[in-house]
């Protein structure tokens, strides 16, 4: 529940106290530009280092140093199985079972690798449905895998555009589009969180909506893995791929994250670019001519993994999975909300929230469409330590990472924000 706020430092500092997330801000390493005044809200780009990192990525280090190859069975973790040490905990953290889930590749290679396997158009039923500006990366794997199977993205690609003046989707204009739409319909791909405007979607009614009329159903989930609820199992989307140096923390370029759902998990048949990670693991050594994929989504995998980048991951996940995603969730929408009310008192024609007002509707992030002076605000700002990112050509996201940012911080980007802003 939202409770009732207050303008006023006191009232964030009471909050903060009260808060029982409130240790886990120490785990982490902040920026050191603008000092103890700095504020970083930037966790939807970046997410800060745990302080643990630096430990788990050493003993993969000690372990290569002390035992070269032989780390790979005889490492205190040993790396042949290493990405299993993430398995339960990437399940728990999307609502999935472990055999639905792997960490692989990065997140566009991971597109491709599902869309290889899951957009299978024919001459009745070849487009993609995506929304309008979406992140470039997946406009151009969207693009260029229809363009690879002989079709053309101006009548392939249905993009979702929000109304005249809007500049959110209406749920209600997804749902009518399937229903009038779907039957030629390949693939759904959406983002979970839209990556400028910070709108959630309804991923579970989508799916549902989708597959009633026989498209396949795949979500990026770059902005909403580790930021919302996510039930990827119950909710029955196909696939759905995400990177983890966002609100995931594993570091820039983390190797990122996979879900196929169960009901692909056997299915091997599906037409794949396969490689020797993907093929199973019984027999992988034995180093045979034909491929022979494993169960689940640990079957897309192509190469042997980076230890190194797993390791890093693995200690931000081991503090995600100590803190818990509804405890974080409770706090992100306390939190968000708390930000917009202090926003929302920047008395000024001069800025306006585009992202939903409805906590179901959005995460941790909230987009400030700036109608005057928003670079040069922004980049004022950054050079005291005040960090949100910018978006051409108007928009200043910032996002209030429950993990690690307090009411404190929100306050203070408001007052230096406000300021900025005249
Ligand atoms: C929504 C979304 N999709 C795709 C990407 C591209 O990710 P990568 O460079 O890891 O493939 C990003 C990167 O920020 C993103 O925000």
């Amino acid at each position: 529940m939202i409770p009732h706020f207050e303008v006023g430092e006191d009232f964030a500092r009471a909050m903060d106290e009260r808060d029982p997330l409130k240790h886990f801000r120490e785990r982490f390493h902040f920026p050191e530009i603008g000092g103890c005044n700095g504020v970083y809200l930037c966790g939807h780009s970046l997410g800060l280092q745990p302080k643990t990192v630096s430990s788990y990525i050493e003993e993969a280090l000690k372990d290569w140093a002390d035992l070269a190859v032989e780390g790979h069975f005889q490492a205190q973790h040993p790396w042949m199985p290493y990405h299993r040490l993430l398995s339960e905990q990437t399940a728990e953290l999307v609502g999935a079972k472990p055999i639905e889930v792997v960490v692989m590749n990065s997140l566009t290679v991971n597109l491709h690798l599902m869309m290889v396997s899951f957009y299978r158009p024919t001459r009745t039923r070849h487009k993609i449905l995506a929304e309008r500006g979406a992140f470039p990366s997946d406009q151009y794997a969207l693009q260029s895998q229809i363009r690879f199977h002989g079709f053309d993205p101006a009548t392939s690609l249905v993009e979702l555009t929000p109304l005249p003046g809007e500049f959110c989707l209406r749920e209600e204009e997804i749902l009518s589009l399937i229903e009038r739409s779907g039957d030629e319909i390949a693939l759904i791909m959406l983002g979970g969180v839209n990556y400028a405007t910070g709108q959630a979607f309804d991923m579970e009614h989508i799916t549902r909506a989708g597959h009633a009329h026989g498209c396949v159903v795949g979500f990026d989930l770059a902005h909403a893995a580790g930021n919302l609820e996510l039930e990827l199992h119950d909710w029955g989307p196909d696939f759905a791929v995400w990177c983890s140096y966002k609100y995931l923390n594993g570091g820039p370029g983390c190797i990122a994250g996979c879900f196929v759902h169960e009901r692909h998990a056997h299915a091997l048949e599906l037409p794949r670019f396969a490689g020797w990670w993907g093929h199973d693991e019984k027999s992988r050594f034995k180093m045979g001519p034909e491929f022979r994929p494993m169960p689940g989504a640990e079957g897309w995998q192509v190469s042997n993994p980076p230890i190194v980048s797993l390791a890093a991951l693995r200690a931000s996940m081991d503090i995600f999975h100590e803190a818990g995603m509804p405890a974080l969730r409770a706090k992100s929408i306390s939190l968000t909300a708390y930000l917009e009310f202090l926003l929302n008192r920047v008395a000024s024609k001069k800025v306006s929230i585009i992202t939903p007002v409805n906590s179901e509707q959005r995460g941790a992030q909230l987009s400030i469409r700036m109608s005057q002076n928003g670079r040069t605000i922004y980049e004022k700002l950054a050079q005291e330590g005040i960090v949100g990112d910018w978006r051409e050509p108007d928009t200043f996201r910032v996002a209030p990472v429950p993990l690690y940012n307090s009411y404190g911080d929100v306050y203070r980007f408001v007052e230096r924000f406000a300021e900025g802003v005249g």
